[in-house]
C-alpha cells in the first residue's frame, strides 16, 4: 500500500518497546489494585486521578505536552512537522467497573502512549500531531451513561447534562471531576469536537473469538447497538407475617417477574441478543418487610437496528405487564445505534497485520467503546488482541504480553501512516 511504512529497523513498530508496555500495564495495575487480581479503579475516583498522574509523569518525561477539556477528557501531544494539520487521535480510558480487569481500556492507552514513545525513539517525523487520548467515564459503572467523556466531546450529550450526573451516593460528576482535576492537574484547557483527521483505540475484544479461532489482530469494522434502561417498581412495605399474600404490592416479585418475563421477549436461539440485568436493588432490604421499592437495570444490545428497535420498544410494556398492582417507572437512559468504522481505515489495519505476518481477522465489537463517538468525526477504527477465554469486567481478565505488543506495532503503522497523509 502505497505510504506504508516498511517493517525494519526504521519504521516506527520497530521500535515499540513491549517490556515497557508490560510493565507500564503492571504499573497502573497497581492502582486500585483489589488484592485479587484485579482493580476497582471508577470514574473521577482518587484511583482514576493517580492512574492520571502517572500517564502524566511518563509524557513529561519525554517532554509531550498535555491539555484537558471540560469533561476531563485528557490529551498528551506529540508535535508533528505541520502545527496547523488535525491530529491522529488514539486512546482509551483508565477507568475500570468496581470489579475491573488489568486491559480494558488501559491497554488503549498505554499502546497510544507506546506509539509516541516508539516515534520519538525512531526520531520519526509525523505530519500531524499524534494526540494520546483518555476519555471521562468509559465505563458507566459509577456515572451512567457510558462512553460520557466521548459523547459529550463528540456533542452526543450536553456538557451541563453530564456535568449534573450523581453517582450512588449523591456525588456529581461535576464535584468528582473538580477533586480529580485538583489531584491531576493539567493547566492547558482543550475545545470539545476540534478536527481530528482520524482515531485510532486498541483494545482487548473482550469476547472469545480471537481465542477461540486462533487470531492474534481483529479488524473491528463496528459496533453493536445498545439501548440501556432504568427500571423502578413503587409498591408497599408491609409486615412479612401478618400481610396477606392476595393483599401485598411487593415489589421485588413484580421486579422479579418482569426480569423473567423480558428473558422470554429477548429469548434468541442463535444467541446473538445480549440482554443482561447488571443492577438489582431493594429497600428497605430487610427479611421481614414486604419490599416497598425495587430498581433494575437492563442492557441490552445487537447489531441489527431493526431488532434493537423491535424488541427494546417492547420492554416498557413487558415491564407493566407484570407490575402486579404497583407503580412502574421505566426509563431509557441510553440508545446508541450500531456503529460502522471506515472501510479505509480497516483496510489499513489489515495491511499492517499482514507485512506484520499476524493473523487477523474481521470483527464486530460486542462491547462498547469511545471510538462510536468519534466515528461520527472522523474515519475510525478499532485494533482488538484476544483475552483469554473472553472473560472481562472481571478481575480474572488476562491478555498476553506478546499479543499487546503485537497490536500495538499494528496500531503504530497505522497511526504513522494516517499522521503523514
Ligand atoms: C463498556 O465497557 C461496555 O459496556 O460495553
Ligand atoms: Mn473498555
Ligand atoms: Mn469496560
Amino acid at each position: 500500500m502505497a505510504g506504508s511504512p516498511p517493517v525494519g529497523r526504521t519504521s516506527v513498530s520497530a521500535a515499540v518497546n513491549p517490556d515497557r508496555l508490560w510493565h507500564r500495564h503492571l504499573a497502573i495495575a497497581r492502582i486500585g489494585a483489589t488484592g485479587r487480581g484485579g482493580v476497582n479503579r471508577q470514574a473521577l475516583t482518587p484511583e482514576d486521578a493517580e492512574a492520571r498522574r502517572q500517564v502524566l509523569a511518563w509524557a513529561a518525561a519525554r517532554g509531550f505536552t498535555a491539555s484537558v477539556d471540560a469533561i476531563g477528557n485528557l490529551f498528551v501531544r506529540r508535535a508533528g512537522s505541520d502545527p496547523a494539520a488535525a491530529p491522529v487521535v488514539s486512546g482509551s480510558h483508565l477507568d475500570t467497573q468496581p470489579t475491573g480487569g488489568n486491559f480494558d481500556g488501559i491497554f488503549g492507552v498505554l499502546a497510544a502512549l507506546e506509539v509516541l514513545d516508539a516515534a520519538e525513539e525512531a526520531h520519526i517525523q509525523t505530519r500531524r500531531p499524534l494526540d494520546l487520548v483518555i476519555w471521562t467515564n468509559e465505563e458507566g459503572a459509577r456515572f451512567q451513561p457510558t462512553t460520557m467523556g466521548s459523547a459529550v466531546f463528540a456533542g452526543a450529550l450536553p456538557l451541563a447534562a453530564a456535568l449534573d450526573t450523581l453517582d450512588g451516593r449523591g456525588v456529581s460528576v461535576k464535584a468528582a471531576l473538580a477533586e480529580a482535576l485538583a489531584a491531576a492537574p493539567v493547566p492547558d484547557r482543550r475545545p470539545f469536537g476540534f478536527p481530528v483527521a482520524a482515531y485510532l483505540e486498541a483494545h482487548i475484544e473482550q469476547g472469545p473469538i480471537l481465542e477461540a479461532t486462533g487470531m492474534t489482530i481483529g479488524v473491528v469494522t463496528g459496533i453493536q447497538g445498545l439501548r440501556w434502561y432504568r427500571v423502578e417498581v413503587t409498591g408497599e412495605e408491609a409486615h412479612a407475617g401478618t400481610m396477606p399474600l392476595a393483599q401485598r404490592r411487593d415489589a421485588l416479585l413484580a421486579a422479579m417477574e418482569m426480569v423473567q418475563g423480558l428473558r422470554e421477549l429477548m429469548a434468541d436461539p442463535s444467541d446473538t441478543v445480549r440482554f443482561t440485568v447488571g443492577r438489582f436493588e431493594v429497600q428497605p432490604n430487610s427479611p421481614n418487610t414486604v419490599c416497598g421499592r425495587a430498581l433494575f437495570t437492563i442492557d441490552f444490545r445487537h447489531p441489527h437496528p431493526e431488532v434493537l428497535a423491535r424488541l427494546g420498544d417492547r420492554v416498557e410494556a413487558v415491564c407493566r405487564a407484570h407490575a402486579r398492582g404497583c407503580a412502574v417507572e421505566v426509563a431509557e437512559t441510553l440508545h446508541s445505534p450500531p456503529t460502522a468504522f471506515s472501510p479505509v481505515v480497516a483496510g489499513l489495519i489489515r495491511a499492517a497485520a499482514e507485512r506484520h505476518s499476524l493473523p487477523y481477522a474481521d470483527i464486530v465489537s460486542g462491547a462498547t467503546h469511545d471510538a462510536k463517538h468519534l466515528a461520527g468525526l472522523c474515519p475510525t477504527g478499532m485494533i482488538f488482541v484476544p483475552c483469554a477465554r473472553g472473560i472481562s469486567h472481571n478481575e480474572a481478565e488476562r491478555a498476553s504480553p506478546a499479543d499487546l505488543a503485537a497490536g500495538t506495532r499494528v496500531l503504530a503503522d497505522v497511526v504513522v501512516e494516517l499522521a503523514n497523509q
